[in-house]
């Protein structure tokens, strides 16, 4: 099977890095063809950084880096330092990027990608909150139709929330652009809560990282380090989850994530539901299905796989 193509909408993020890094170290089944910055995590000149910063940590300084749009459609940014430190990146000490910043915007490289390539032959990545892909749906309705899958994280079900009692961060930052993406009849695929509280980095798991003996393993370990206490802190859980990783491990090995194809709504009005991810599991309702919603993942080959594949960079 030819590898799928893919472009990567990220806010990075040490589990956003991880994600890039498993990409990038998954040639057989993943085409890069560019990564484009969004605000979240932390705002957008530092995102548009950090993705550099990993490319060069994956010694792939060539691949091609935008930056998007700099605040969600109708609110101003959230971010999470709290979660990610203040960089965005904190835990590893890593060099600034020299590797350029493309000029073309974000939105526009997604825009132009979708109409070169042949319809149907380009998956979308979102790793951060939605407004890039929404600002290219709207200004480019003709792309929808081209867009072969959009395999995002973001939203919970039965964890219902991260950043709000009803409200994952993701979704919860720029709501519009959320609802507009799961209106748009463009096929997705959804890593809630629910499967990425799955995939803990436990200390086996960090230490398999940090015993690879490469640069990159131990940067991995030194974010997920950093990245866990948050967590633990907050759930008692037992290291940090892996949100974003899930989005390229499904691409890699989609028989690791069983889940249901199901109505997916956003709330974008109330004060109090702001963000949330209204996931029509019990299907109580007869509205039409819009989403495959990821239930559960195979942790132990959720971690094979990316320990083995960060072992390649
Ligand atoms: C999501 O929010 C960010 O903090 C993470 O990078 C992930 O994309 C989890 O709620
Ligand atoms: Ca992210």
């Amino acid at each position: 099977m030819s590898p799928r193509r893919i472009i990567i909408d990220t806010d990075p993020g040490q589990d956003d890095a991880v994600a890039i890094l498993l990409a990038l170290a998954s040639p057989d089944e993943i085409e890069l063809l560019g990564i484009t910055a969004v605000a979240g995590n932390v705002p957008l000149e530092l995102t548009a950084k950090n993705a550099r910063i990993v490319c060069e940590l994956a010694g792939r300084p060539d691949v091609k880096v935008f930056a998007g749009c700099e605040a969600p459609l109708a609110r101003p940014l959230v971010t999470a330092e709290h979660v990610h430190g203040k960089t965005g990146l904190d835990g590893p000490v890593l060099p600034d990027p020299t590797m350029p910043l493309q000029e073309r915007h974000g939105v526009d490289f997604i825009i132009d990608t979708l109409r070169a390539e042949p319809p149907g032959s380009v998956t979308l990545c979102p790793l951060g909150p939605l407004t890039n892909i929404a600002a290219a749906f709207r200004r480019a309705p003709d792309v929808i139709e081209r867009v072969a899958q959009i395999v995002l994280m973001g939203g919970a079900y039965f964890e219902v929330g991260n950043i709000t009692p009803a409200a994952e961060f993701n979704i919860y930052v720029d709501p519009e652009a959320a609802a507009e993406v799961f209106a748009s009849g463009a096929d997705i695929v959804v890593m809630p809560l629910d499967v990425t509280h799955k995939a803990l980095v436990t200390r086996a798991r960090n230490d398999a990282f940090r015993a690879l003996g490469t640069r990159v393993g131990e940067a991995v370990a030194q974010m997920t380090d950093f990245f866990e206490r948050f967590d633990r802190e907050k759930y008692g859980s037992d290291g940090a989850p892996l949100h974003d990783p899930c989005v390229t491990a499904y691409l890699v090995r989609p028989d690791l994530f069983t889940g249901r194809r199901i109505n997916v709504e956003i709330e974008t009005g109330s004060d109090l539901t702001r963000g949330m991810t209204v996931a029509d599991w019990w299907r109580v309702t007869d509205r039409p299905e819009n989403a495959l919603f990821i239930g559960d993942v195979d942790a132990d080959g959720f971690f094979a796989l990316l320990t083995d594949r960060l072992g390649r960079l």
